[in-house]
């Protein structure tokens, strides 16, 4: 049974291939209203979220099929003690495909190892997050046209950001992609997404906490949010929460066709005078997502019917 747990679970010709059908559902959205009439998606999500909840429904909704959804650890059996594996064997017995958060970082494997239909990681801890760098794919594509030949920045937490630490596995496989990585000395990118992502692909990379002096070079800059629910203490989530706040000033030295991305929820990370710039693309981002869980809902459900 074919699951997406990871974003290197497709290969880069198969994210082409959802690209094209992300595009074809943007330009024809009535011929896909019947294609997954009388599907079950069951969304188990044991962990916060309003944003990629709703888009996995709303996908399957813009498909013609139904939704059967879980929106808290504490109203499911999860709280009476079941593990993660009985709940995707049972889940299974229901739904047609699962789309699963967990706070656990592998949560979704163990259910995809134990579930008898395709199963999605909808964010497993500060581990990884696939459907958002599809999104983020996707705006990407749209945006610039090519995935080669770019120069990212991310900015933030990039220690416990699950979506940074896919979207690099993500970007590595393509050719000419350069990365300059912004954070507080505490929320570095983890070694462990630099000996598996940068450096096995001779991905060139330089580390700073200058956000302003980076931003000239970037034809995208990924900005996230300091992830407050992974501290292990309070104290270092306010001394940080602050480290970057884009505001206007900071982007004039900008290029002109510079993307600014940024997976949501934002605290403070942007600041609104922002979103009327041309530059911003974060909300453009959310529809990308709904288009881009649509296509893989569609190609899980095809191979699992093979
Ligand atoms: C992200 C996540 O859940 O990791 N949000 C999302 O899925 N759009 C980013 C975040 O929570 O900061």
């Amino acid at each position: 049974m074919r699951s997406v747990i990871d974003i290197l679970d497709l290969t880069p010709a198969e994210i082409g291939e959802l690209i094209a059908v992300s595009e074809d559902i943007i330009a024809r959205p009535a011929s896909y209203a019947d294609a997954c009439r009388g599907k079950k998606l069951a969304t188990l999500f044991f962990e916060p979220s309003t944003r990629t909840r709703l888009s996995f429904e709303a996908a399957m909704y813009e498909l013609g099929g139904n939704v059967l959804s879980v929106s808290s650890a504490d109203a499911s059996s999860a709280a009476k003690g079941e593990s993660v594996a009985d709940t995707a064997r049972v889940v299974s017995c229901y739904a047609d495909i699962i789309a699963m958060r967990h706070a656990k970082e592998g949560a979704a494997y163990v259910a995809a190892q134990n579930a008898t239909v395709p199963v999605i990681n909808a964010g497993d801890g500060g581990h990884c997050h696939p459907t958002q760098t599809l999104a983020d794919l996707l705006t990407i594509w749209r945006e610039k046209g090519r995935f080669d030949d770019l120069t990212v920045g991310f900015c933030g937490d990039l220690k416990f950001g699950r979506t940074v630490h896919s979207l690099i596995n993500a970007l590595s496989r393509y050719k000419g992609i350069r990365v300059v990585l912004i954070s507080p000395e505490e929320l570095k990118l983890p070694s462990y997404v630099k000996a598996g992502a940068l450096k096995p692909n001779g991905i060139p990379y330089e580390q700073t906490e200058d956000l302003e002096a980076a931003i000239p070079a970037l034809d995208v800059l990924y900005m996230t949010r300091v992830q407050r629910e992974r501290f292990f203490n309070e104290e270092d989530y306010l001394r940080l929460k602050d480290s970057y706040i884009l505001t206007p000033d900071k982007l004039r030295g900008a290029k002109a066709d510079l993307s600014i991305l940024h997976p949501l929820p934002r605290v403070n990370e942007i600041s609104v005078k922002i979103d009327a710039d041309p530059r911003a693309c974060y909300f453009k981002q959310v529809l990308n997502g709904k288009y881009i869980r649509m296509a893989l809902i569609l190609k899980l459900l095809k191979e699992a019917q093979a």
